[in-house]
């Protein structure tokens, strides 16, 4: 369904031209997390920031095309192919991140299960941001938050903290 190459050279070509692409990273970074797991991690380009300030990290996906991406741009880094309505890591982490709207991009009907699989590895909070105009609320998200047990702490309507008022996007912060 991805390009990899292709995703990732849109996000080099923003890079290129000033703009600041690693907003999801510092937001994730204000939490001072050991360790985070980029949940539908694409090429890798959160995980890889983080990386890069200290960070143990892995990435899951479940799009090839997206994680040799990755794989080639961080060889150190644990790159796992995986539903993530399936993973299981065995392990938490300090964050969970779920940047670049992945919660749209899996199966419709499927966000409840999604939510569920990556919640078996909130060691701490859960960070997802996606926009609000695809059918799927935050209504619906809390929800299966709390179906899975997490609970909201805070919400955003951008990565660089804007107030959230029932706008287009949604940057919101689940806490076990
Ligand atoms: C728009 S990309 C965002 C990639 C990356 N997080 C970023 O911000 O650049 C959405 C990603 O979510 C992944 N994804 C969606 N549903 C998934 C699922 N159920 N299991 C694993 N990955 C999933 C897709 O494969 C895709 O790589």
């Amino acid at each position: 369904m991805w390009n990899g190459a292709d995703y990732q050279q849109r996000f080099d070509a923003l890079a290129a031209s000033g703009v600041d692409v690693h907003g999801e990273a510092t937001f994730v970074r204000a939490f001072a997390p050991k360790s985070v797991l980029d949940a539908g991690c694409g090429t890798g380009r959160v995980a890889i920031e983080l990386a890069a300030h200290g960070i143990e990290v892995v990435g899951a996906d479940l799009d090839e095309s997206m994680l040799a991406h990755a794989r080639e741009l961080a060889p150190g880094i644990t790159w796992v192919r995986s539903d993530l309505a399936e993973l299981d890591l065995g392990r938490t982490f300090d964050v969970v991140v779920m940047a670049g709207n992945v919660p749209l991009f899996t199966e419709p009907g499927t966000q409840d299960r999604l939510v569920a699989g990556v919640a078996k590895h909130v060691g701490s909070i859960l960070i997802a941001g996606f926009s609000l105009d695809r059918g799927y609320s935050v209504a619906d998200y809390d929800q299966h938050c709390a179906q899975a047990g997490l609970k909201l702490a805070e919400r955003f309507a951008t990565w660089d903290r804007a107030p959230f008022q029932d706008g287009d996007y949604a940057v919101s912060v689940h806490a076990s």
